[in-house]
């Protein structure tokens, strides 16, 4: 039987609640399919932290290296200063073990609210592919003159060839593979940041001549936010820098329900992949049970498809989508009509026994 060796880090706050559920379904899904799942489980997190001042070591990261995919929960907590944990864990993980890509799918399921009162399923579905280990993220910078009148703080952008490189082709891969619209979109600042957006325009083009079959197109990320909002039926497959994939993957998040539901990957395309909800760790609901699992269950679908269990993870989407248009009143926390574990439960029961009709995956 094939096996997977998975990380887990259930993080802080309601991270634990809802990687349960995942581990949950996930292991239902696994006997289905007939693969199994190897789960090692991590503490590191707020708690960890504050008891040790340790935040993620470099012996655990080599531990880790050797898995086949990390499924995290969410790391940050109002007791430790904004940026230890996340640059100590989260930033650490997605750079340390060099996860490049980070996949966010926005995607309408049917019976889910959207803030857009005229679009439905068939309008939002788009991906965006968002660079994950450059830009203002890599932390050059720092203050001059700290704490005087003549303060200076300076956060340098960072732009490599190699990282741009690999980030666009990575896009069209995935609008070949993906098969819809076979279109993508840069997201930059060609107007105003000309130095790095034209590093990016250029190496997008250059790369876009070895895939002649997909559309290219280009619009700056002022406007896509609007595009999103007006018409994000446009969009097929986005591509863009750390920065503004941060910002619009919010946006995104929204249209497609909240962060209930929205999930993302953290890839290193062909060697390892972390999988989390895109939410924070909501710390206001911690312990309650009424958080929604949806985005950590989201998340480990698509750890199943990045381990090439692509039949578990159309197994679990129809369970999902089940699951939201047929039981669930919401898909905001404390209002959803079950409680967390219920919700994994529903979930887990249409993975065992999938629903006869057709669900729309
Ligand atoms: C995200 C989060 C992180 C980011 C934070 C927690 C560091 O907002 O995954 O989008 O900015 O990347
Ligand atoms: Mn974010």
């Amino acid at each position: 039987m094939k096996s997977y060796e998975i990380a887990v880090i259930p993080g802080d706050g309601t991270g634990p609640e809802v990687i349960r559920e995942g581990v949950k379904v996930l292991e239902a899904v696994a006997g289905k399919e007939g693969f199994k799942l190897n789960f090692h489980f991590y503490d590191f997190g707020a708690e960890r932290y504050l008891k040790t001042g340790e935040t993620l070591p470099d012996s655990a990261l080599a531990e880790m290296e050797k898995m086949d995919a990390i499924y995290l929960g969410a790391i940050g907590d109002p007791r430790v200063k904004p940026g230890v944990l996340e640059k100590g864990i989260l930033l650490k993980l997605r750079f340390s073990l060099d996860l490049y890509i980070n996949l966010r799918p926005v995607k309408l399921y049917p019976g889910v609210w959207t803030p857009l009162r005229d679009k439905g399923p068939e309008d939002i579905d788009f991906v965006v592919v968002r660079e994950n280990t450059e830009s203002l993220y890599v932390g050059i910078g720092g203050f001059f003159k700290k704490g005087t009148v003549d303060e200076v703080a300076i956060q340098e952008m960072l732009v490599t060839r190699k990282g741009v490189e690999r980030c666009v082709r990575y896009a069209y891969e995935f609008a070949r593979k993906r098969n819809r619209k076979k279109k993508v979109t840069l997201c930059g600042k060609t107007n105003v940041l000309t130095y790095a957006w034209d590093l990016w325009e250029r190496v997008f083009y250059e790369v876009g001549e070895e895939y002649p079959d997909i559309e290219k197109d280009y619009a700056h990320v002022d406007a896509i936010c609007m595009w999103m909002v007006k018409n994000p039926e446009y969009f097929d497959v986005i591509v863009t820098d750390n920065m503004f994939g941060d910002i619009i993957t919010d946006l995104g998040a929204i249209l497609q329900g909240g962060m209930g539901i929205a999930a993302g990957g953290n890839i290193h395309p062909g060697k390892l992949g972390m999988f989390e909800p895109i939410g924070g760790s909501a710390p206001k609901y911690t312990g309650k049970g009424v958080i929604n699992p949806l985005a950590a269950i989201c998340a480990g679908m698509m750890m199943l498809e990045f381990l090439g269990e692509e039949k578990g993870a159309e197994r679990l989407e129809k369970a999902v989508i089940k699951v939201v248009r047929d039981h669930l009143k919401s898909l905001s926390a404390g209002k959803m009509g079950y409680s967390t574990e219920e919700v994994g439960d529903l979930v887990k029961g249409y993975v065992e026994n999938p629903p006869e009709e057709e669900v729309g995956v």
